[in-house]
């Protein structure tokens, strides 16, 4: 067995662009702690509710700390995607799932989080906190939740438990695998994920986002891992040892991921396809919001949800999907199935410093 074939069809992975390392994404550094007050308990906040998922791991959130009470939230310059998200669509919905992730680790904190839903995709968006009482309910789903990409089963008895999650996703509904509008969603996915290979452009920016090694990781946790991409331990060490950039750029990777996508749109029970009645920015907000919150509910529930982008990145599978379903504007795409979360998450986070500063 080669190197390359070690992989085996391991990786399912769209694009990404690589972060300077130790960049402060132009805000200030060094923020003075007050060890115990509210600066600390903000930067705990913070460093929970970035367990939120985020396309590729590019976690396109930062934070201004103007006092205990006011902040903002703005899209952290140089972690977007211009490649396979141009339009800021997915850097929206995971910085709707953050915003969800905020209220969560507030909330478990006594701190209610309120926000501004008319601000603007670029313009920074106001939050404020006021007292409440404490409440822990979401926070050990918000600390195991994490992308399960291989294995999912079929519900086998937990359709009811899926309903239920489903309550706090109204924009969510669920197709079940044999039916024509899962086929139209398979075919579409690996039509895309077909022609996104031709593309070079998609695996320079994937190459830039994955972190082969723990000295990469280390430095920039954000992006890719051979432990996130669920290889085999041996497969870990070995593409930690020998892989760099240059190898996600052949021919042989691209193949590998497509054929990983074909076998993965086969497992499960089935997909969630989020839709909004517009188009917006602050629309792919909410839509990463639902999809948090549905998240959240799956964990205990051993639902793992895996979103898979590539049909609705590449213009004409995006529109063959809503034509075959009748639905307008399709947000998400999410396999799902059954599966026990890990007790770990192994996905990388920046720290609460790096991604916040006082204003
Ligand atoms: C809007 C959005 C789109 C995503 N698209 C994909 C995708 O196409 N393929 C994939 O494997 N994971 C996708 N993910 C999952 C992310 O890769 C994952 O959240 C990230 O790597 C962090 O890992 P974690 O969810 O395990 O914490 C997406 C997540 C979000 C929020």
């Amino acid at each position: 067995m080669n190197r390359r074939d070690f992989l085996g069809a391991s990786l399912s992975l769209g694009a990404l662009r690589a972060i300077p390392a130790g960049s402060s994404y132009g805000l200030p550094v060094g923020m003075p702690a007050a060890p115990g007050g509210w600066v600390d308990q903000a930067h705990a906040i913070i460093n929970d509710a970035a367990r939120a998922p985020s396309s590729h791991n590019s976690q396109p959130w930062q934070i201004g700390l103007h006092d205990r009470e006011h902040w903002r939230l703005s899209r952290a310059p140089g972690r977007d995607l211009p490649v396979v998200d141009p339009d800021g669509r997915e850097c929206s919905q995971s910085l709707g799932a953050f915003l969800v992730g905020l209220e969560v680790a507030a909330a478990a904190r006594g701190l209610r989080l309120e926000q501004d839903e008319c601000a603007g995709a670029a313009g920074a968006l106001p939050l404020r906190f006021n007292p409440r009482s404490v409440d822990t309910t979401w926070l050990p789903a918000l600390r195991r939740r994490r992308t399960l990409r291989k294995a999912l089963a079929p519900l086998a008895g937990c359709e009811a438990a899926l309903a239920a999650c489903l309550v706090a996703a109204p924009s969510a509904r669920f197709f079940a695998h044999g039916t024509p509008a899962v086929r139209a969603i398979a075919d579409a996915t690996l039509e895309a994920t077909a022609a996104q290979c031709k593309e070079d452009a998609v695996w320079h920016e994937l190459a830039r986002w994955i972190r082969w090694r723990e000295g990469e990781i280390a430095e920039n946790p954000t992006g890719v891992t051979p432990a996130t991409m669920e290889l085999p331990w041996l497969a870990q060490r070995w593409v930690a040892a020998t892989y760099s950039r240059d190898d996600v750029l052949t021919p042989a990777f691209r193949a590998r991921s497509l054929e990983l996508a074909a076998r993965q749109v086969q497992e499960g029970a089935g997909w969630l396809v989020f839709t909004t009645e517009h188009d917006t920015p602050a629309d792919w907000r909410h839509s990463g919001a639902e999809l948090m919150r549905l998240w959240l509910r799956a964990v205990p529930a051993a639902i793992a949800l895996h979103p898979m982008s590539q049909a609705l990145e590449v213009l004409p599978q995006r529109r063959s999907i809503a034509a075959a379903l009748g639905l307008k504007h399709i947000q998400l795409l999410v396999r799902v199935g059954t599966r026990p979360y890990p007790p770990d998450t192994p996905s990388p986070r920046l720290a609460a410093q790096r991604i916040s500063a006082l204003l």
